[in-house]
């Protein structure tokens, strides 16, 4: 059965994503809140509002095993970024991905997502919440940007969203009939080259390097040198351009 979006829209919540996790929700249920005031962001961060962004959530189940979240997590990715891509004014030179979802508009975060899922016993996934924030309007702080800032008029949120959830389904759709190589390629089109000077933050750890790409579950890989590898499924990145 094809994939249906049943969207909700609120005129406020504490966060999309818990909201979205407390109700029984099936597979293409999505909440939107037009505020938002205790968003959660990865790493235990908090997601800050702006007035006029975008606050979404939504489930899917693909019953597929756990090991290619990863590979969904890059295409929540790349399918943020198309969704920019179409709306701003600005040469995409200026548009990149940062591994593994990260959406930078001129070096600044403009939307971040935020993956969480239900397990089943025997390792597949069950529900997937994905939860995704753009900076529409404003970029709540410094180092984020917002999409406004490189648009002739202000964007409509509702039209973003619309074609942002269009081109999930698409990519969704495609990658559950098998096409998950081509996500890793759409992701590398969009992201940091390899070879780019990388700092990978994992708790207290931290290490630089250079990126080497993607193993086949959309892990990265760092080069430390001298023949020397380490395979990230989880972590903060830093390239040498930011922060
Ligand atoms: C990140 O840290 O980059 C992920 C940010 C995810 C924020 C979105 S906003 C809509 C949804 N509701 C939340 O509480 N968080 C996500």
């Amino acid at each position: 059965m094809s994939l249906q979006w049943n969207i909700q829209v609120h005129e406020r919540l504490y966060s999309t994503q818990d909201f979205l996790k407390n109700l029984d929700s099936v597979e293409g249920t999505v909440v939107h809140a037009l505020r938002q005031h205790a968003g959660r962001g990865r790493h235990g961060r908090v997601w800050e509002e702006g007035e006029g962004n975008l606050y979404l959530s939504f489930v899917l189940a693909p019953k597929k095993e756990a090991a290619l979240m990863g590979q969904l997590s890059l295409l929540m990715g790349v399918a943020v970024y198309k969704t920019v891509a179409t709306f701003i004014d600005t040469d995409t030179d200026e548009l990149m991905l940062k591994w593994p979802n990260d959406v930078l508009l001129d070096g600044r975060k403009c939307a971040g997502i935020l993956l969480e899922s239900d397990i089943t016993p025997d390792g597949q996934i069950d529900k997937l919440y994905i939860g995704i924030g753009v900076n529409v309007a404003h970029a709540p702080l410094d180092i984020a940007s917002a999409l406004n800032a490189f648009t002739a008029a202000p964007l409509d949120v509702t039209g973003f969203r619309d074609k942002l959830l269009d081109t999930i389904k698409e990519l969704y759709t495609r990658w559950l009939d098998g096409d998950g190589a081509r996500v890793l390629d759409e992701w590398q089109a969009c992201a940091h080259a390899i070879g780019s000077d990388l700092t990978v933050k994992i708790g207290e750890s931290v290490q630089s390097g250079h990126f080497h790409g993607l193993d086949q579950y959309g892990s990265l890989i760092l080069s430390l040198g001298e023949n020397q590898f380490k395979t990230i499924t989880a972590g903060e990145i830093f390239l040498s351009a930011e922060d």
